[in-house]
């Protein structure tokens, strides 16, 4: 018999976010498969979970056995069909409908059991987009984490109009039991809860630094001094990178149709020179 509690997760893509959930899954006593493309897509993808560790360790978050430990529950692989056992799953690739539904297809012949969630970490798309891609849309459901995944303590859960209730209560559970998170839980509306009120933020910020009404490190000071934010905005769509906003606010806008939702071309020139933000080095900063 096939206990209930999720102990066996995959993770598919080790990007900065897939590489969060997997990690904190890792710290949380959980047994986790990472799918990348390719070896070396992998080989980054450890790499990224191992120093964010070691950070874990030197800010005193974790001690050293519990890194040594986490390191030892993470395993990759380049075969789909290695995720037949996984009682959760959650999709974090691109934020491309197109790619994260032909995912969805496959995890739906490959993983067997009939309880297993299968989750999308999207930021903005509709997970019905994505349960109709599969034979059995009452497993889909969107588990939608916060970047640093280790250090924001937040994970939207969404649920379509097709999502089992054991299913959506099999994802809370692991995300506030498991994960230790905190659980929000939201309609099935492009950008969610969270992404819907903080893009237009980010692009109304973007607006602001393009048409000249104040330097960018002018507005991300605003933010910071005068509001307490953590980062300015700016500098948060550059964590959070410039593709990933201009892919968020293109669903929102498809949704709504609300000009506030619509990219600014600065932001769209940004996207095609390759300055994407920090992971590509530089973005409305550089960094080294
Ligand atoms: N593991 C565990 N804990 C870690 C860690 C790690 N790898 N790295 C850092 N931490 C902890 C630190 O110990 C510290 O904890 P305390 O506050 O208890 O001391 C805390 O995290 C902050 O770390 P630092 O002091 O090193 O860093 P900082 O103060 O410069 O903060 C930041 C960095 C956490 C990124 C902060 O600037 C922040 O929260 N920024 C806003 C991020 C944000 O808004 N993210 C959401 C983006 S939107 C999104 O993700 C959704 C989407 O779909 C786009």
């Amino acid at each position: 018999m096939t206990s209930d509690k999720i102990q066996r997760v995959g993770v598919i893509g080790a990007g900065i976010m897939g590489s969060g959930i997997a990690e904190v899954s890792a710290r949380a006593h959980v047994d986790v498969l990472v799918f990348e493309k390719t070896r070396e897509l992998a080989a980054a993808g450890r790499a990224r979970i191992l120093r964010s560790l070691d950070r874990g360790v030197s800010t005193g978050k974790i001690t050293e056995r519990e890194r040594e430990q986490a390191a030892w529950r993470l395993r990759f692989t380049s075969d789909l069909e290695d995720f037949a056992d996984r009682q959760l799953v959650v999709e974090a690739v691109v934020e491309d409908e197109k790619t994260k539904a032909e995912i969805f297809t496959e995890l739906d012949k490959v993983v067997t059991d009939p309880n297993a969630v299968l989750a999308s970490n999207t930021s903005s798309i509709p997970i019905m987009k994505l349960g109709i891609a599969t034979t059995a849309p009452e497993r889909v459901i969107g588990m939608h984490f916060f970047n640093p995944v280790p250090v924001l303590p937040l994970v939207e859960v969404v649920t379509t109009l097709k999502t089992g209730r054991a299913v959506s209560q099999r994802a809370e559970s692991f995300a506030s039991d498991i994960l230790g998170k905190q659980v929000v839980r939201s309609s099935d509306r492009a950008g969610f809860i969270a992404n819907a009120l903080l893009v237009p933020y980010l692009l109304s910020a973007v607006r602001m630094v393009e048409s000249g009404f104040a330097t960018k490190e002018d507005v991300d000071k605003a933010m910071v001094l005068g509001c307490a934010h953590p980062m300015g905005p700016l500098e948060l769509t550059d964590l959070v990178g410039l593709d990933t906003v201009k892919s968020i606010a293109d669903s929102m806008y498809d949704e709504f149709k609300e000009p506030l939702y619509s990219a600014p071309p600065l932001l769209l020139r940004m996207v095609e020179a390759g300055l994407v933000g920090k992971k590509s080095g530089a973005g409305f900063y550089e960094y080294a």
